[in-house]
């Protein structure tokens, strides 16, 4: 049976999506990325041993298993290839399996420097980006006057295109930011070398998805950041720049909508966040600290520590309304081991009225209180377990209450980084 599976980060993003990627693949043909670019961190622990991947595809691990890069994705030539040579020094030839789109948006320097220009404008009001040039490479996308991957193959074109739109953001460069300008030869010798050895790797990933649905194969679209940071729906203007929702697998690979069968949420036991914005659960008490020193939050792209605070269903609501979600994936359940009470945000204070959804926005959002509801915790730890009769009664009790409150199936639990230290209750491949 072909089964065509979406995974999502529900919340702020690094849910834990790359280790439940690399776990389901055991049982699929092709994992797909669709948006975003290398301010993704996917970390998978194998046998001890771990990789972060940020472009490639988390089904590297598997031999079998291709790695498809979607149009949505802007591609920093650079890092994919830093990244296939990374795994390939560690054995692992993904070349042969790997594919990418023509249509995707280059990153490029400029991009780069324009992010980090920003930011530094914006001061106090920073968003707190990865720098990765992600933003600036959106804009030139829908502002039409982006180069693609497919641009690399004409040279004499690519040259003159790249001449004007670096002519155009190396003004607000320097007259407007007061920044460095990005040198134009140099930028177009590097994007020359790249063309070599990315060529072979670009391929109609649309086409080869239509060809695996009619073959009856089963493919993993693996999301990348969260819910909250999708550029419609998250918490508006302290967002990445792409959808993060469901619906951009569709749009971000080049597939039909009604061809994703199933959406599987992946969702932290309890709520992190990187940079800047509201954050209504957010904990800077011991408990806080608890988190973050458990469950070693720091960023996999930035190496930034991350914000932590209790889980918030009223944030998860917006999700599962906004993604279709089918059911939930909870990781991290072990970092909450040791902690006598927990809570979970079951509804907002707003403006003296309490609200069962996210308001949309920042300025809105930032202003919402947390109601919580208070369950015990568990004396016994569960890291590691990998069945649902090994966790303690409490922390099947948290799980429980859970999948009330979201009107969802917990269909899987993760007690550690490692691979295997997962409870499968029901796999969405079979
Ligand atoms: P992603 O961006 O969603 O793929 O998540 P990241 O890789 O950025 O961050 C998740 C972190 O938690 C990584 O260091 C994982 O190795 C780790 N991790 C994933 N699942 C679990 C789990 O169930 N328990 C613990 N303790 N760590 C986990
Ligand atoms: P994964 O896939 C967590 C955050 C940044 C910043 C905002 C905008 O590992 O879950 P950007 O560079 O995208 O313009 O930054 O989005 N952000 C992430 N936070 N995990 C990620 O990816 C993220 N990718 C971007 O910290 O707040
Ligand atoms: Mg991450």
């Amino acid at each position: 049976m072909s089964r065509y599976v979406v995974l999502l980060g529900t919340q702020w993003g690094d849910e834990g999506k790359g280790k439940i990627v690399d776990l389901l693949t055991e049982k699929a043909d092709a994992v797909v990325r669709f948006q975003g670019g290398h301010n993704a961190g996917h970390t998978l622990v194998i046998n001890g041993i771990k990789t972060v991947l940020h472009l490639v595809p988390s089904g590297a691990m598997r031999p079998e298993v291709e790695c498809l890069i979607g149009n949505g994705v802007v591609v920093n030539v650079e890092q994919l290839l830093k990244e296939v040579r990374e795994l390939e020094e560690i054995g692992i030839c993904i070349r042969d399996r790997l594919m990418v789109s023509p249509a995707c948006p280059l990153i490029m320097p400029h991009h780069i420097a324009l992010d980090i220009a920003r930011e530094a404008a914006r001061g106090e009001g920073a968003i707190g980006t990865t720098g990765r040039g992600i933003g600036p490479c959106y804009e030139d996308k829908v502002a039409r006057r982006g180069l693609r991957l497919a641009d690399l193959m004409r040279p004499d074109l690519f040259a003159e295109k790249l001449r004007s739109v670096m002519e155009y953001h190396n003004f607000a460069l320097e007259r407007y930011f007061g920044a460095e300008k990005v040198d134009y030869r140099q930028t177009l010798d590097q994007a020359m070398e790249q063309k070599e050895m990315i060529s072979d790797l670009i391929d109609d990933v649309s086409t080869r998805l239509y060809r695996l649905r009619r073959q009856g194969r089963s493919v993993m679209f693996e999301g990348a950041q969260g819910m909250l940071l999708d550029v419609d729906h998250g918490t508006y203007p302290y967002v990445t720049s792409s959808n993060t929702t469901a619906a951009a697998a569709a749009v971000g690979s080049g597939i039909g909508p009604l061809e994703l069968d199933h959406v599987l949420g992946i969702v932290k036991a309890y709520t992190t966040r990187v940079g800047s914005g509201p954050f209504p659960t957010e904990l800077f008490d011991r408990v806080g600290r608890h988190l973050g020193d458990r469950g070693h939050e720091f960023g996999a792209t930035t190496g930034r520590p991350r914000r932590c605070g209790w889980l918030d269903i009223v944030a998860l609501r917006r999700t599962a309304q906004v993604c279709g979600l089918s059911a939930l994936c909870v990781t991290k359940l072990d970092v909450m081991d040791g902690l006598e009470t927990v809570r979970i945000c079951t509804r907002y204070e707003l403006d003296a009225q309490e609200v069962d959804l996210p308001p949309y926005g920042a300025e809105a959002m930032a202003r919402c209180r947390p109601v919580y509801e208070e369950l015990p915790g568990w004396e016994r730890s569960t890291a590691g377990a990998r069945s649902f009769d090994e966790l303690p009664a409490n922390a099947r009790a948290y799980l429980d209450r859970m999948s009330e409150l979201c009107e969802l199936p917990v269909d899987i639990v993760s007690t550690g980084a490692e691979r295997d230290d997962t409870i499968i209750l029901r796999h969405p491949f079979d």
